[in-house]
């Protein structure tokens, strides 16, 4: 499935410098270990599980599964009976065996410039206990979940490891998302505790997080589940006397005078006075390798999202194996990730993976375009950051400014940089290579997925040559494949669903409180297999590329939301009688979201209502699902079934008149209606 031989031309190799220090500096020694971890899992993986602290050995299988539905139920069993702490793992054992204490675990720079602290291992270590203790006191026990509703400060990883360390399971919701959806996945994980903060900026913008927090706890006091405590952390009404942890200086004060910090002395506690008098140690609480680690919700392609449930072991074990050799991890590394732990990049790659190797990393607050352009680089520069992890959608934002902000500063540190989340087009890699890597730094395009835990298709930086545009090969232990509709593999050159053969560690267990959505969205369709949702091709070589989600999912600036979601967020308006929304290609998001909606009776469409309906969304998803476009659509492409066509909005939302066949259509005059009212502005 690996080719014998890759590609001398056209392909893009990591620097001879790279290569004398890699952990796996070939393609041929990539080949020998993929064949390993491939032909004989348990012997692979058990030398990477040595590593790490066991409490208890297991006992079953390294690896046990069950892939096929018609077989019995799903599951994936990683070191069944052994038993651990991931927080022990990636906090105690670097502090106390590794002597890695004063070791520099995050600088976090803040929104605004000058705005940063250092935090060492060892204070990590004291802080995590302290507020593991305060959980504890406040009834958390193992097993319960928490939900944390946070801006990128230390203090969201201090709460997490804090559950962790106690067996509490943490459901993070990005702090982006509206009160309602925060409400909704409080509700479905039954958490019964609620972490926040008082506000924060992006940028300019000044978010009353407290606020949407207050809404949220009050819709779910509305539908029947209170949530009896809520502990807010003060970031920005921070007093002298509530230094932040770890800090050399404290933070540039930033005024906020619009800021609203409503108090419900019933539930609310605050942050710094529990921790102040909480005991700095905390016997971590031995958990077994298959016990619930953390849910984070995705987008379903139903509209309700899906809480993604990870197991201790497993995803311990991959998401440290996958930072070590997918970024080439040396211990004089400073490494940057600039995703949000909101999402499972930010799990995965700014908490556990780096943590797990004792990294020091870089944690941002702010925006890549705040106070300006240059930003990013001047971090990069600020810390001699040498591997570098973002987004397509944010390399497309800055390649419109060009060059010179880039240039302006020196970026010599940088090594190794990386993209995820979408689909990287072939400029964007060129710019990010050229301009922000000067042809000397590898990138990984690592393709994964909220469900997958760690990268599972993806380029080893001294190992893989590289074309761009393409996630290339398969990570230890993953074996891909590409199906027909018919559900046959395909070989050599080809295109179809990206499926999975085999479970790896990290590869999510169940979606929370529903075992039965599991197996019908990842497994019934092909049974034997697990189908990403993806469309991918691989070309004459055997590299693969990925080509987008083919079901009703879009990936906007690398989120993925859900059409069900949205369309379902507008007919919620009361003009709204029917709502289709599908993806228009934008340069920077990736795709950008194309609303046609039909109004009620009587209901005349202008400016008012389109802002409303935006609003609507924004309220009841979160700022990035906020339309792009939206179409007054008196009549909407139906088969005589009654079903939408969507492959004719899309053509519609992209002006392309050809159409295909369409005589399925029960009433093909609402095309030629649509295309004369299509939206030709939008953002
Ligand atoms: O469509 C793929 C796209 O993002 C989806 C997963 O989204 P999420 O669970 O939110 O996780 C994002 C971060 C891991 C995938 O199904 N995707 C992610 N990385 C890539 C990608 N598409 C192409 N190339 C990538 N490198």
């Amino acid at each position: 499935m690996i080719p014998d031989k890759v590609p001398k031309e056209d392909v893009f190799h990591g620097s001879e410098e790279l290569k004398k220090e890699a952990h796996v500096p070939s393609f041929e020694r990539y080949k020998e270990l993929y064949l390993k971890s491939i032909e004989s899992p348990d012997e692979f993986w058990a030398d990477i599980a040595k590593d790490f602290f066991w409490k208890t050995k297991h006992t079953g299988p390294f690896l046990d599964y069950n892939f096929d539905v018609t077989k019995g139920e799903i599951f994936v069993k990683c070191m069944d009976g052994a038993s651990t702490n991931i927080c022990y793992n990636v906090l105690d054992r670097n502090v106390h065996e590794r002597k890695l204490g004063n070791k520099v675990a995050f600088y976090w720079e803040g929104n605004e410039p000058g705005d940063e602290l250092t935090v060492t291992y060892r204070e990590l270590l004291q802080r995590v206990c302290q507020f593991a203790n305060v959980l504890k006191s406040h009834g958390v026990k193992k097993g319960d979940r928490v939900s944390i509703y946070m801006p990128m400060v230390v203090e969201l990883v201090v709460a997490m490891l804090a559950c962790v360390r106690i067996g509490a399971v943490h459901s993070i919701v990005f702090a982006g998302f509206s009160a309602e959806s925060l409400c909704e996945r409080i509700m479905d994980s039954q958490c019964s505790l609620l972490i926040t903060a008082d506000g924060f900026y992006r940028g300019d913008k000044l978010i009353n997080l407290k606020l949407l927090a207050d809404e949220a706890l009050q819709k779910c006091r509305d539908k029947g589940f209170p949530v009896q405590r809520c502990i807010m952390l003060k970031h920005l009404s921070k007093e002298a006397d509530e230094t932040p942890l770890g800090s050399q200086s404290p933070p540039a004060k930033r005024s906020c005078p619009d800021l609203q910090v409503p108090w419900n002395p019933e539930v609310d506690l605050c942050w710094h006075t529990l921790v102040r008098g909480a005991s700095d140690e905390c016997e971590p609480e031995w958990c077994e390798s298959e016990d619930q680690l953390f849910i984070l919700y995705t987008s379903g392609s139903t509209g309700k999202p899906k809480g993604v449930l990870h197991t201790v072991g497993g995803y311990m074990l991959y998401t440290a194996a996958t930072f070590k050799l997918v970024f080439d991890y040396q211990p004089d590394d400073i490494y940057w990730c600039t995703a949000d732990i909101g999402w499972i990049t930010g799990h995965s790659y700014i908490t556990y993976g780096p943590l797990a190797n004792g990294a020091t990393s870089v944690l941002f607050e702010g925006l890549p375009t705040y106070p300006d352009v240059g930003r990013m680089w001047e971090i990069v520069d600020k810390y001699h950051v040498t591997k570098f992890y973002t987004a397509p959608t944010a390399i497309r934002l800055l390649m419109k400014y060009g060059s010179e902000p880039v240039q302006k500063y020196k970026r010599e540190s940088l090594k190794v940089l990386g993209t995820v989340g979408e689909p990287i087009n072939p400029e964007a890699w060129q710019w990010y290579y050229t301009v922000v890597g000067e042809r000397r730094c590898p990138i990984v395009d690592t393709f994964w997925q909220t469900e997958t835990g760690g990268h599972v298709l993806t380029p080893l930086p001294a190992a893989t040559p590289m074309k761009p545009g393409s996630a290339t090969f398969p990570f230890f232990g993953v074996v891909p494949a590409i199906l027909n509709e018919s559900g046959e593999e395909l070989e050599g050159p080809s295109e179809g669903y990206l499926v999975f053969k085999q479970p790896w560690p990290g590869v999510m267990r169940t979606v929370y409180g529903n075992h039965q959505r599991f197996e019908t969205t990842y497994f019934k369709k092909f049974p034997g297999y697990y189908v990403t949702g993806d469309g991918c091709r691989r070309d004459k070589d055997g590299y693969y590329w990925i080509t987008g989600r083919i079901d009703d999912m879009l990936n906007v600036s690398g989120h993925l939301l859900s059409t069900a979601e949205v369309e379902s967020a507008l007919v919620e308006h009361e003009a709204v009688a029917e709502a289709a929304v599908v993806g228009r290609p934008h340069p920077v998001k990736g795709e950008s979201l194309y609303c046609f909606v039909t109004l009620n009776d009587g209901v005349k469409y202008n400016r008012t209502l389109e802002a409303e309906l935006k609003k609507q969304v924004r309220e009841k998803i979160g700022a990035i699902a906020t339309p792009d476009y939206i179409q007054d659509a008196p009549g909407l492409p139906k088969t005589r079934s009654g079903k939408i066509m969507r492959r004719v909005l899309r053509k519609i939302a992209c002006d392309e008149r050809d159409m295909g066949d369409i005589s399925t259509l029960a009433d093909s005059s609402v095309v030629e209606q649509l295309f004369q009212n299509r939206c030709c502005t939008g953002v």
